[in-house]
């Protein structure tokens, strides 16, 4: 299997790079963003108690996040791979992720790191706020998110150094140009 971590602050573009790499590759996307979301529009109980966390830009327990995506890890069994779009964002979500695909006799092949400057981010982020109907995306937000990414998130690239299979990606520039950087990446480790 060819397992994908894309990681990056928020706005890197790992959702708009998500999307081009599963056309390429025909690999399955699990987005922990799109599912807490889509949890919160049905109000479930996951939804309910994820509302209050996504709306102050902060981590939402790893706990809940790891049962959460081994349920929708099963329901991708056949795949011939998966891209995994905002997760893992702690260390405990990393090793997590490791167990999880070991007992399922795979790993992570690559983590794709996206490099993007903090001003393209927030503006990235802003501009996407007038449309996106996104309750995260207002400037207090996004600073926080912000924040919390560079506090509890960031460190885990070492994590993927420490493993082997962090690549850094420029991420500034036009979104097909990021992508052939991308491409290259993965072919490295697809042969
Ligand atoms: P999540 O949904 O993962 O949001 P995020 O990490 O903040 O990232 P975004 O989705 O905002 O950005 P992106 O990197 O996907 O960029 P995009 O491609 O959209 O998480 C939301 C919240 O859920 C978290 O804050 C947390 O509370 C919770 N959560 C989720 N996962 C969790 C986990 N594992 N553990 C705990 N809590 C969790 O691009 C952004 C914009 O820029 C778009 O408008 C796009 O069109 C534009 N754009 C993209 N590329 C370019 C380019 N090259 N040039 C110009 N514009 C571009
Ligand atoms: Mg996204």
């Amino acid at each position: 299997m060819l397992n994908i971590v894309i990681f990056g602050a928020p706005g890197s573009g790992k959702g708009t790079q998500s999307e081009l790499i599963i056309k390429e590759y025909g690999l399955d996307h699990i987005s922990t963003g799109d599912v807490l979301r889509a949890e919160m529009k049905n109000e479930t109980e996951l939804g309910k108690i994820a509302k209050d966390y996504i709306e102050k830009g902060q981590l939402v327990p790893d706990d809940l996040i790891v049962n959460m995506l081994a349920k929708v890890l099963d329901s991708k069994a056949n795949s011939k791979g998966v891209i995994f779009d905002g997760f893992p964002r702690t260390i405990p979500q990393a090793k997590a992720l490791k167990a999880m695909l070991n007992e399922r006799g795979t790993d992570v092949s690559v983590m794709l790191n996206l490099q993007v400057d903090e001003d393209e981010l927030v503006k990235r982020l802003l501009e996407r706020g007038k449309v996106s109907g996104r309750s995260d995306d207002n400037l207090e937000t996004i600073k926080s998110r912000l924040e919390v990414y560079h506090k509890q998130t960031a460190p885990l690239a070492d994590y993927y150094v420490g493993e082997g299979k962090h690549v850094a990606i420029q991420g500034m520039g036009t979104i097909e140009e990021i992508f052939g950087r991308i491409k290259k990446a993965i072919d490295a480790v697809n042969k």
